[in-house]
């Protein structure tokens, strides 16, 4: 039996970074993985959802931009996409991600990973112990409806709709969420016919209003057949490719079908009954990322449900480490207010609570909103782009509780409004915080006069 510090089951961003703050504070740490090393968001999530989008971004936005779009002579060659999404997740090979781990001091174990009584792993016929902690990273998989025909038929989920090395003729995508509107965008972008079908009245449905709509307008202007409110009664294979109902009667074909409808924790066989914790279900985990009743096992990441973003998941790894290390007693302010960027064009950026949420929560708050081309920066970035700011003001503390921002490129101001709220910054101070001249920054002074400054 091989004994380490802690063993970390899952090496996606959450359990690498976990891993990697522990290894660097000098314990002996082993982390399992059964299929590549840096997980999902590195080969079929982030990273290469991001390489499919940016090349049209890019020209969508030299496009706007006189002096500069004279010069494209070229449309967008779908094959040059496809090679560049390759390079990025170095065709599903994680040789490249390896070596930071070891550098660290963190032995990797290939294997499926599955708790075997209290501080204990076992790895195929290995079983490894843990001195302090064992932690559980181990992400979550598509969830797929349950609608009649569609297990049977075998469609994309993320995994094929980042990865596919063909452009399809034609894309249906069920699921208007982030996966939804991200992938259906980049495949038109290289030439699909994309339908997309959300089931409720409007995409990006967490998000505030405005933000669905105009990735919405964006998509049909893009050639996207964007339909809400559009649920499906069944789907079947059909052709070289599938059909699907929708309720109502209408029918739908197309080559490929993609299921975005979120995410189901990968717990079903991890050993947790023993435990008394359900398999296939979310990990639950207080705010240092440990298993109530069980001072050993922790999780990080989407496992836990708490929030499923890369960069959560890896905060709620540092957080781990350091409880782990006995030590900083940091504890996360993680959950449904953490900053989160749809990539699309335009992006929606947002961090914090929309406003409905925060009136919900029974928060006094108000909105104030302003055109994100309404600066004298944003006319070198195309002028009428699309896209709104949207501060919303708990009126009583006087400080910012959410923040949305769509438009080109958007994704780089939400920090901004990150430390705002994280920081509770008074508006009263926030005021002092001047923007320079002329960049799209300014929309923070737009913002604060129309709040009454
Ligand atoms: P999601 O929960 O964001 O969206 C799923 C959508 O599918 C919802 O709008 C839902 O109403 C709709 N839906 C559910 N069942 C349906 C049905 N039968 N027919 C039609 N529509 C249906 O889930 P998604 O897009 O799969 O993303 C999964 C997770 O990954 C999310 O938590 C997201 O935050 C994260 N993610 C983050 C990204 C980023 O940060 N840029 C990129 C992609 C995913």
């Amino acid at each position: 039996m091989s004994e380490f510090d802690v063993i970390v089951i899952g090496a996606g961003p959450a359990g690498e970074v976990c891993a990697g703050r522990l290894g660097e504070a000098g314990l002996s740490v082993a982390i399992v993985e059964r299929e590549l090393v840096g997980g999902e968001c590195s080969f079929y999530a982030c990273m290469p959802s991001k390489a499919l989008l940016r090349p049209a971004e890019l020209l969508a936005e030299v496009a706007r931009v006189p002096g500069a779009r004279e010069t494209v002579c070229r449309e967008l060659d779908p094959a040059d996409v496809l090679a560049r999404r390759d390079e990025v997740i170095h065709d599903l090979n994680d040789d490249a991600q390896v070596p930071w781990l070891e550098n660290l001091g963190v032995t990797l174990i290939r294997g499926h990973g599955r708790l075997d009584g209290e501080r204990r792993v076992r790895v195929d016929e290995q079983v490894l112990s843990a001195r302090l902690a064992v932690v559980i990273a181990t992400g979550t998989g598509a969830a797929m409806p349950p609608i009649p025909g569609l297990a049977e038929v075998e469609p994309w989920s993320n995994r094929e709709g980042t990865t596919s090395k063909e452009v399809p003729e034609s894309l249906l995508v069920i699921g208007g969420g982030v996966v939804g509107v991200e992938l259906a965008q980049a495949w038109a972008s290289l030439g699909a016919r994309v339908t997309l079908l959300e089931a409720l009245p409007r995409l990006l449905a967490r998000e505030e209003p405005f933000a669905g709509e105009q990735v919405a307008d964006a998509l049909r202007a893009r050639g996207v057949d964007v339909r809400v409110d559009a649920k499906a009664s069944s789907v079947e294979r059909w052709q070289d490719g599938f059909r699907l109902t929708l309720e109502g009667g209408e029918q739908l074909e197309a080559e490929r079908l993609l299921v975005a409808v979120g995410r189901r924790p990968l717990t079903a066989d991890l050993g947790l009954e023993e435990f008394g914790l359900e398999g296939g279900k979310a990990v639950a985990v207080d705010d240092q990322m440990r298993v109530a009743g069980h001072d050993w096992l922790y999780a990080v990441g989407d496992v836990n449900g708490r929030s499923l973003l890369t960069h959560m998941g890896k905060y709620q790894g540092r957080v781990a480490a350091g409880a782990i290390r006995g030590g900083d007693g940091r504890a996360t302010e993680d959950g449904p207010g953490a900053p989160r960027v749809v990539f699309t064009d335009p992006h929606v950026a947002a961090v914090g609570l929309t406003l409905a949420a925060a009136l919900e929560q029974g928060i006094e708050a108000r909105a104030v909103d302003h055109a994100m081309a309404a600066s004298a920066g944003a006319s070198f970035y195309g002028r009428n782009a699309p896209g709104t700011a949207r501060i919303v003001v708990d009126e009583v503390e006087k400080v910012i509780v959410g923040a949305t921002f769509t438009g080109p490129g958007v994704a780089e101001f939400l920090h901004a409004a990150t430390i705002a709220i994280v920081g509770r910054v008074p508006l009263e101070r926030l005021w002092h915080a001047v923007p320079s001249f002329p960049t799209r920054s300014e929309v923070w002074l737009r913002l604060l006069e129309k709040y009454g400054f």
